[in-house]
């Protein structure tokens, strides 16, 4: 008799917790503690039981059902308190939900917007050009003749005689000046190809293009814009140096460096122990560029540079291999 009345008392709240309105709870109480209900039923038939088991039987019917009117009052009590999420065995509503990842941009496209930002907020505008060049524009227009010496420093994927995959984003330049006139002020971010791939190279990268031209563009203007475009990527004490170099699309050429993000100049393995680091190519439109273009070198005058976008980002971050970029690797890519 024992077993039957806790099989009833276990029953009855089991039902309690599945029941998921007013209805159910009532059908509950009907069916344990109703005129006909299972545990009225023990009760009801205690005359037939020994007359020492009686007083024992009955206490503990009466202990269940003092239990599970409490039962039925609290579900009921649950249950109304207004609007509140229905409860499903096994679900907790108030746990935290699980989060769903959630995506970034590539560290790339990072430094390429803060780039192409810091030459919007001086007024240069964006220019694009396809990837797949002419051999005039990547070269011959930039006063690098068929045997001249620098395409060999450029790699080139060639499509057939005439069409590549441009090396470089100096082509826009051409193609901005034969559609515009001055003043010009462009950047021209994009990517770019050449046949190559260590630590430092991969076959696809990404550069940004500059050029400003008009009546007195000179090398002040690009010697005050690039230091400020350096202190604004890194950091606004970054010092700045202009070292003479050669390009033949410029005259005089410049490459540009900045002290070491990493020693602070003072000299270590990143920089090969000279403090510095080159970041940008640069110099004064060279007059034989103006001339394929139609602009009359004598009246204006201009600046262009280059600059690595993969080589900037390396150093803003620290990383040493070029091809972690190009991975997908999430554990990398998750750092950014
Ligand atoms: N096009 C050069 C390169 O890829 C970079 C460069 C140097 C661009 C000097 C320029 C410049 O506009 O004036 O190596």
């Amino acid at each position: 008799m024992e077993d039957r009345l806790k099989s009833i008392e276990d029953e009855a709240l089991r039902a309690l917790e599945d029941a998921q309105d007013k209805e159910a709870v009532e059908a509950v109480k009907v069916r344990y503690l109703g005129r006909k209900g299972l545990l009225t039923g023990v009760l009801k038939g205690l005359g037939q039981l020994p007359k020492e088991e009686r007083p024992k039987i009955g206490r503990l019917a009466n202990e269940v059902k003092t239990r599970i009117e409490k039962a039925l009052k609290e579900r009921l009590e649950a249950l109304s308190s207004a609007g509140g999420p229905k409860l499903i065995k096994g679900f907790d509503p108030t746990l935290p939900g699980r989060r769903l990842p959630v995506g970034h941009l590539h560290p790339i496209t990072k430094v390429l917007n803060e780039v192409c930002g810091i030459f919007e907020r001086l007024g240069f505008s964006t220019a694009q050009g396809p990837e797949i060049e002419l051999d005039f524009y990547n070269f011959e227009a930039l006063n690098i003749p068929p045997d001249h010496p620098a395409r060999d420093m450029q790699d080139t994927f060639y499509v057939d005689d005439k069409v590549l995959l441009r090396t470089h984003t100096s082509p826009i330049q051409v193609r901005t000046m034969e559609i515009m006139e001055p003043p010009i002020r462009i950047i021209a971010p994009g990517k770019v190809y050449r046949c190559d791939s260590d630590i430092t190279h991969t076959p696809m990268f990404h550069q940004v293009e500059g050029l400003m031209v008009d009546e007195d563009v000179s090398f002040a203007h690009l010697k005050g814009i690039l230091t400020h475009f350096a202190q604004e990527i890194f950091h606004k004490d970054t010092k700045v140096r202009f070292r003479p170099s050669f390009f033949p699309f410029t005259e005089p050429s410049a490459e540009i460096d900045i002290q070491c993000v990493i020693c602070r100049g003072e000299g270590c393995r990143v920089c090969s122990q000279t403090g510095w680091l080159e970041v940008l190519g640069a110099g004064l439109v060279h007059p034989a560029v103006f001339r394929h273009v139609g602009i009359d070198p004598e009246r204006y005058s201009g600046f262009a540079f280059g600059l690595g976008i993969e080589r900037i980002a390396m150093l803003k971050y620290g990383i040493n291999d070029i091809r972690l970029f190009y991975d997908n690797d999430m554990r990398f890519l998750n750092q950014f």
